[in-house]
């Protein structure tokens, strides 16, 4: 699988329960690059979209310890609801037999914070937009550059350095 996250500097994601900036090309990269995927995120993190609902388009596993939890749904969406780590395991899996979905490919762990945790080890690539600025965070993703020289992972790609709103940042893939 995959993982997609924005980071700051400090390789923080969010504050109070959002994002750090509001980047348009950033959500457009993470449009393009989850489009017709199998999403895993957090309870938290299905509550910070627009909407509280699941984005068009792809299938949307949520991961709530509540077994009654509904996630809300946009038009055009499917969710799931994954109670635990290995239930959501065993329906990656069954997905993989019934609907051929590539466990390399096409599962993108969206975060929140407790989510990427749990599923970096599982994650071949990550993507990374890199956000030049420091943001005052509360949630943050482990520091893949420190893992890059230490030899654990390599950068495969670097883009251009792009701006939104003032806002500098670049987009960055790590591979295992
Ligand atoms: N910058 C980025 O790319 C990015 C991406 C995503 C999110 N974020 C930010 O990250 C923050 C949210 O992160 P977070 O760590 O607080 O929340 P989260 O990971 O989104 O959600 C945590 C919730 O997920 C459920 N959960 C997680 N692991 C589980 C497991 N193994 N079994 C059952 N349920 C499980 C629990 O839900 P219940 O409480 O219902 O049991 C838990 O409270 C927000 O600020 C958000 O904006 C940033």
């Amino acid at each position: 699988m995959k993982a997609i996250a924005a980071v700051d500097k400090n390789w923080g994601i969010g504050k109070d329960g959002k994002l750090l900036a509001h980047l348009p090309g950033d959500l457009k990269y993470f449009r393009e690059n989850t489009l017709g995927k199998v999403l895993i995120m957090g309870r938290k993190t299905l509550e910070s979209l627009p909407g509280g609902k699941a984005l068009p388009g792809r299938t949307t596993i949520v991961l709530s310890g509540d077994e009654n939890y509904e996630p809300k749904a946009a038009e055009g969406a499917r969710t799931l609801l994954a109670t635990s780590f290995d239930e959501l395991m065993a329906m990656l899996l069954s997905m993989e037999f019934a609907e051929g979905i590539d466990l390399e490919e096409d599962v993108m762990v969206c975060g929140g914070e407790s989510v990427y945790k749990q599923f970096f080890p599982y994650c071949n690539e990550i993507l990374i937009t890199k956000i030049d600025e420091k943001f005052s965070a509360d949630k943050y993703f482990e520091n893949l550059d420190e893992l890059a020289i230490s030899g654990m992972l390599k950068i495969t790609y670097e883009s251009e350095v792009q701006e939104d709103n003032g806002i500098k940042y670049k987009f960055v893939k790590y591979s295992r």
